[in-house]
């Protein structure tokens, strides 16, 4: 299965800190922004990655995550000219894509909670038509949401309803099957001018093949579009982090326990920024796994 990171988008709404640098590059916390959507497709076992972003954006992109060796991945880069909707991400990446099936994933998403490798690891195996994952919201006008029956199988998609039928937010992560390709090309733009994934995902659900799968309330879901979410997420990671002694989304210890690199080479990339926490987490960690 491929990855594609979708980190485009023009960061107006986070002005005037997106100026010099994207939203992407921004900190949670202690790591960039889209450490925590990339360590979700790694965690999900995926290795062969497309970033997808503006043309102002990408240089910055390139000289954090590279080519991605340093920690296993395949880390692969495409120019988004216009935010002209999440589903043109399956037109830009088509080749990457080819016949495999496919995760999206987007550049501002951010997840956070038990046993989660786990369930995205079974969606990966299971694969059928598309999976979306639901979380609770208390102003779902603000997404895409899905409605479930009494049974749990989702009847409608919608995006940003004016009267939702249900808090359930469709997050910005989506596994689909090679399909998806064929189906974004048939797409045509939504009234606000953008290829919607909501389309692609009523495509699926039309042909009885899209399942919706809650993650529940002890679960941390954000979207860290605005000043106040960043925050929030932030607050959020170091909560955990000072809390429990462990680093959420730390790439390197990520790549070391999927077997990706050795301890070696953890403890090697730690040393290279060992006067941060950071570094000398990676330190640690290869010691301690090693
Ligand atoms: O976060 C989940 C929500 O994401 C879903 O519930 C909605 O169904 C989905 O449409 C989307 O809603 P947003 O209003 O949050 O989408 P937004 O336009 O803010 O884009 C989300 C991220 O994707 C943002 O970081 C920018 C990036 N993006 C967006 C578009 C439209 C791109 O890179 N390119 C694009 O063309």
């Amino acid at each position: 299965m491929k990855g594609i990171v979708l980190a485009g988008g023009s960061g107006t709404r986070m002005y005037p800190l997106t100026f010099g640098t994207s939203k992407q590059l921004l900190g949670i916390y202690n790591k960039p922004v889209i450490y925590y959507p990339l360590s979700v497709l790694m965690l999900a076992g995926l290795r062969d990655i497309l970033v997808i972003s503006t043309p102002d954006s990408l240089p910055g992109l390139r000289n954090l995550l590279n080519d991605g060796s340093h920690i296993g991945l395949n880390i692969t880069y495409a120019e988004q000219l216009e935010p002209r909707g999440i589903a043109e991400a399956f037109l830009i990446g088509a080749d990457h894509v080819g016949d495999d099936p496919v995760a999206l994933i987007l550049g501002d998403n951010f997840f956070h909670g038990a046993g989660f490798p786990r369930i995205l690891r079974a969606c990966r195996d299971r694969l059928d038509g598309c999976v979306l994952f639901g979380y609770p919201v208390s102003d779902p006008e603000r997404y895409g949401i899905g409605e479930t029956d009494g049974n749990g199988a989702l009847v409608s998609i919608e995006e940003k309803p004016l009267r939702p039928r249900s808090d359930n937010a469709i997050t910005g992560l989506y596994f689909y099957d090679s399909d998806v390709v064929e189906i974004a090309k048939g797409l045509s733009p939504s009234e606000r001018g953008e290829l919607e994934i909501t389309d692609v995902n009523q495509a699926y659900l039309k042909q009885g093949r899209a399942q919706l799968i809650r993650l529940g309330r002890g679960f941390t879901w954000l979207d860290t579009g605005t000043h106040d979410s960043l925050l929030a997420a932030s607050q959020y990671v170091q909560v955990i982090e000072k809390r429990q002694g462990v680093r959420v989304a730390c790439l390197e210890e990520i790549a070391l326990r999927m077997g990706y690199i050795d301890a070696d080479t953890c403890h090697r990339l730690g040393s290279g920024m060992k006067s941060s926490e950071y570094g000398r987490y990676l330190m640690e960690i290869a010691q301690t796994l090693g």
